[in-house]
């Protein structure tokens, strides 16, 4: 086990224990690919940062958690399996995988605040995580996907939706590492590549979404709750070839701000991604 894992298998000891505290640690501790934390310490490793931030990276998982766990819960996509193994829901009760859900992003601001950056510094990045993952960002990407079942929407619509349940989450780790490193003079053109590699991962997860369920470790439910997709606007060649096309752009963006190797070759690796 690597030191970040470790780092999150005991990062809810100093709670008083109980059906909660489980539920959180079931869900943050099963194996998800950690690609947000992972696009934090890439990058950080590029930017030669010496402090590993675990606080940070584990406050950034602990959010993308939460969100899945509301993400499956009936009043929304109605789930039954996460990352190979039962719903929180279905594992323990809805009540639990509410509170479940509520005490990870409840908690992720604890692990900030914790966090060993100067204060005026810690208060721009608070304010970045409540930006990415609040009403201008996750939460409201999450309100456009329900509203907009069974509906039938613009592509324009569509990846304002996109952008906003799942790029946001994306860029967010990439505007942290440039304000840890002082190097916010990257920020806007950072975050236009990321918010392009955002919108792909989520048109990717569109098209693995008709994959086998055991495969993706996760229900496929799209098409049963007719969902607004990719898939379904452009049928799956023309997402396959808007995927790359968002890749590439996204790297030769990336490309003209200057050289981070380590963070092109993760985000090259979960290119082909499975799951
Ligand atoms: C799934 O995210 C939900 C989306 C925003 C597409 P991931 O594909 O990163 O899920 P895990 O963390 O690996 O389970
Ligand atoms: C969810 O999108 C995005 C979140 C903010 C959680 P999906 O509903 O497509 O994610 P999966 O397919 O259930 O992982
Ligand atoms: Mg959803
Ligand atoms: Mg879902
Ligand atoms: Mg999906």
């Amino acid at each position: 086990m690597n030191n970040f894992e470790n780092y999150l298998n005991h990062i809810f000891d100093y709670l008083p224990q109980g059906k909660t505290v489980e539920a959180m640690y079931y869900s943050l501790l099963n194996p998800g690919k950690r690609v947000r934390s992972q696009l934090f310490f890439q990058l950080l490793k590029d930017l030669e940062m010496n402090d590993n931030y675990y606080e940070i990276g584990a406050a950034i998982e602990m959010i993308h958690t939460y969100s899945l766990i509301h993400d499956d819960l009936p009043a929304m996509d109605n789930a039954t399996m996460r990352r190979n193994l039962p719903c929180s829901h279905i594992q323990f009760n809805e009540a639990i995988a509410i509170l479940a859900g509520d005490g990870l992003l409840t908690e992720s601001f604890y692990q900030l605040t914790k966090s060993n950056i100067e204060a005026t510094k810690k208060i721009s990045i608070i304010q970045e995580f409540v930006n990415a993952s609040g009403c201008n960002g996750m939460i409201y990407g999450q309100e456009l996907d329900i509203i907009n079942e069974n509906n039938i929407i613009s592509q324009e619509e569509l990846q304002k939706i996109h952008y906003n349940k799942t790029g946001a989450m994306i860029v967010l780790p990439i505007k942290i590492a440039l304000i840890l490193a002082d190097k916010i003079e990257h920020i806007n053109q950072f975050s236009k590549a990321m918010q392009l590699y955002g919108l792909s991962f989520q048109v990717k997860d569109d098209l693995l979404d008709q994959e086998d369920k055991n495969l993706i470790g996760k229900d496929s439910s799209d098409k049963d709750l007719n969902k607004s997709t990719y898939l379904k606007i452009l049928g799956y060649e023309n997402s396959l070839k808007l995927y790359y096309e968002l890749i590439d752009e996204c790297f030769k963006i990336i490309n003209e701000i200057g050289e981070f190797p380590n963070l092109i070759n993760y985000m090259q690796s979960l290119i082909e991604r499975n799951k």
